[in-house]
């Protein structure tokens, strides 16, 4: 079938790249954007352009108090989806996780994924000396792109400094409005917002990677806006493989060879044990 075709051609040393959106943190409890109970039906996304943080930054930040409420307000775990291509990143069948979420939820994955791998090799390391490297633990590390940054982080529009979202947002919430870094910078949440371009070297670079992959995976996104409805088409001009994995018909779905309807936490692990099996 379609999942046994895609896991022979991963396997087969083929360049695989995931790209992923909302869809794959909806099974963790994080609000997918569009559809019934997703985020733009209960804000608007007016509120939260890149324009209106530099008109209106104290506005901005009092609306997104709320919002990073909604959106990260639980405390998120990474899903089976998440683990599955975790795994194969590490196994060295995936060359790349592209994401559009600001969850963190694959840097959480991949995390639990190397902790696994060295506790093991812990048990196994001769000598007392416990093996962590590549060469010796046969792992590898997928690159993680976060294309639309990271909710988790704010960063100082002055300065530059990243530092830890929550106390800041703590303190939005408590009124400092906007909340400001130690040099008298105003904070903005790490993240793309809507009217700001995605950094240069970032959008380039998940070009590359579709360019040269010989199988690209969406997973869970609408593939709605840039860049997620061009790079599946720039994947699949250069001759890859293209896999949707979504609930719903998207509209790339015509270019796609592979196309699964399904949750992604089915798919995801079954692709993997799949890919394992060969
Ligand atoms: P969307 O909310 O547009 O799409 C999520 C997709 O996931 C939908 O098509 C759902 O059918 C599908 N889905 C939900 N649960 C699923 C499951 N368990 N298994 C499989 N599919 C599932 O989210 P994105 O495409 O990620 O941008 O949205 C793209 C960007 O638009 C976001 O990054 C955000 C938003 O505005 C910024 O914030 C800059």
């Amino acid at each position: 079938n379609d999942l046994e075709e895609l896991a022979e051609q991963i396997d087969r040393d083929a360049t695989a790249v995931a790209f992923t959106g909302a869809g794959i943190s909806a099974p963790s409890g994080v609000p997918t954007f569009r559809g019934d109970d997703g985020v733009w039906e209960k804000f608007d996304e007016g509120q939260f352009t890149y324009g209106r943080f530099q008109r209106d930054p104290e506005g901005f930040w009092d609306d997104r108090v709320d919002l990073q409420r909604e959106l990260f307000g639980g405390e998120y775990e990474p899903n089976a989806a998440h683990e599955a291509l975790a795994s194969m990143g590490q196994d060295g069948h995936l060359e790349a996780i592209l994401t559009q979420n600001t969850d963190g939820l694959h840097e959480d994955a991949l995390e639990s994924v190397r902790d696994d791998a060295s506790a093991t090799d812990d048990v196994t390391a001769t000598d007392g000396v416990a093996a962590t490297d590549d060469a010796t633990t046969g792992t590898s590390e997928p690159t993680l792109l976060e294309l639309h940054g990271n909710s988790r982080r704010v960063r100082c529009v002055d300065c530059g400094k990243r530092v830890d979202g929550d106390p800041i947002v703590e303190r939005a919430a408590d009124g400092e409005l906007p909340p400001t870094c130690d040099c008298g910078g105003v904070y903005k949440p790490d993240v793309v917002l809507f009217g700001e371009q995605l950094p240069g070297a970032v959008i380039q670079q998940a070009r590359t990677l579709a360019r040269k992959s010989d199988v690209f995976l969406a997973i869970g996104s609408s593939l709605v806006v840039e860049p997620a409805a061009s790079l599946p088409r720039i994947a699949a001009s250069n001759g890859a493989t293209v896999g949707i994995v979504n609930l719903e018909s998207t509209p790339v779905d015509s270019s796609a060879e592979v196309v699964i309807r399904e949750d992604v936490t089915e798919v995801l692990p079954h692709l993997q044990s799949l890919v394992n099996a060969d």
